[in-house]
């Protein structure tokens, strides 16, 4: 069995920056409300003709150069993303392409916020197993597309971004545990009614703004405090790290109020808590890759250092990780 770890990392948020004043133009908000409730004073949004697949093959290209390949090392593209260019086939095929890749396997990963860590579960495995040698690993979500702006219980919390990881053999950076979990009864709390099989779109669906996201934010925010530190405990368990240990803190950036409860609940100080979603707001699966590619760049995360992971949305499906930079 080989060791698998993070090589390289990159991140992407388009140019266009929506602040909270610019929600007060457009539904019944305020600067105050979001700030307070949230976290969040701005986030991103990618322009009409950026896709999913090109924020995604930005954050891939510095990633790669991060770590220090090429692009034709990379033999498996995973992509998890719940806003990919088309309902099929996957982004991760579209991606391969826009990198003059050709011949690899791609495909998505649909697992909502928890996209990430499922994807880095998977690739852990495959590194491990010896069947892959390079594997890219892109969240990358153009939550716009499937946001509501006449709605003010989502439209102030999305946004859109990319982040990417190469996971690869390594002697000094390791993947020490990843824990997933899935509820599917609960689905309904948070999820895009539109567009499947079960209401294909129509005039109809398409007036009852079915092919939008709905959340039930005050459920959501429950269930979140709940199997976040549940799964985060579990993975530090599988890691045999004690939390005092650990360096540096990622939790998926839903809500800082969420984020800093559950920091607190494990004795985890300011410093050692990555927090950006002032900048970004949510980006689904996309947060915690963004997050990580950026603190590094920032050089607020060196080689390593020991992370952990956490995040909970849609499907229900939630998730941890740790990890040795
Ligand atoms: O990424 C997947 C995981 N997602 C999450 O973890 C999100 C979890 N949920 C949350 O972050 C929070 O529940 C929200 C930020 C979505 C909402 O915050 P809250 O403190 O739970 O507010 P609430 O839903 O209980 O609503 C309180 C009030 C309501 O008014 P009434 O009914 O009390 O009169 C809402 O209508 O706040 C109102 N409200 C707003 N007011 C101003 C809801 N959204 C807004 C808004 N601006 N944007």
């Amino acid at each position: 069995m080989y060791k698998a770890g993070i090589l390289g990392t990159g991140y992407y948020v388009p140019e266009k920056i929506i602040t909270n004043f610019d929600l007060e133009k457009i539904v019944d908000t305020s600067d105050e409300w979001i700030k307070t409730r949230t976290g969040i004073e701005q986030r991103r949004q990618a322009a009409k003709d950026e896709y999913t697949s090109d924020m995604g093959v930005k954050a891939a290209e510095k990633a790669i150069k991060n770590a220090n390949l090429k692009k034709e090392d990379i033999d498996l593209i995973i992509t998890a993303t719940i806003t990919g260019d088309y309902p099929w086939p996957s982004t991760a095929t579209i991606i391969a392409n826009k990198l003059d890749l050709s011949d690899i396997p791609a495909f998505d990963i649909s697992a909502a916020c928890s996209g990430f860590i499922y994807g880095l579960k998977l690739a852990d495995s495959l590194i491990k197993s010896g069947d892959f040698k390079h594997i890219l690993l892109v969240a990358s979500e153009k939550l716009s597309s499937i946001t509501d702006y006449t709605d003010r219980n989502t439209c102030v919390l999305l946004g859109d971004g990319a982040g990417a990881v190469i996971i690869g053999r390594s002697e000094e950076s390791e993947i020490l545990s990843t824990v997933i979990h899935s509820d599917g009864s609960k689905l309904e709390l948070l999820y895009q009614p539109g567009g499947g099989c079960v209401n294909p779109a129509s005039e109809e669906t398409v007036k009852n703004k079915l092919h939008y996201l709905k959340m039930n934010g005050a459920d959501i925010f429950k269930l979140a405090v709940e199997k976040m530190p549940e799964v985060l405990e579990k993975a530090l368990k599988l890691a045999n790290i004690p939390a005092e240990k650990i360096d540096f803190v990622i939790f998926h950036q839903a809500n800082i109020r969420i984020i800093n409860n559950i920091a607190k609940r494990f004795g985890w100080p300011d410093e050692k808590n990555i927090v950006n979603i002032q900048k970004y707001g949510n980006t689904s699966a996309a947060t915690i890759p963004i997050a990580l590619a950026e603190a590094i760049e920032q050089g607020k995360i060196k080689k390593g250092k020991l992370i952990a992971f956490s995040t909970f949305g849609a499907g229900l499906t939630w998730a941890g990780a740790v990890i040795k930079l």
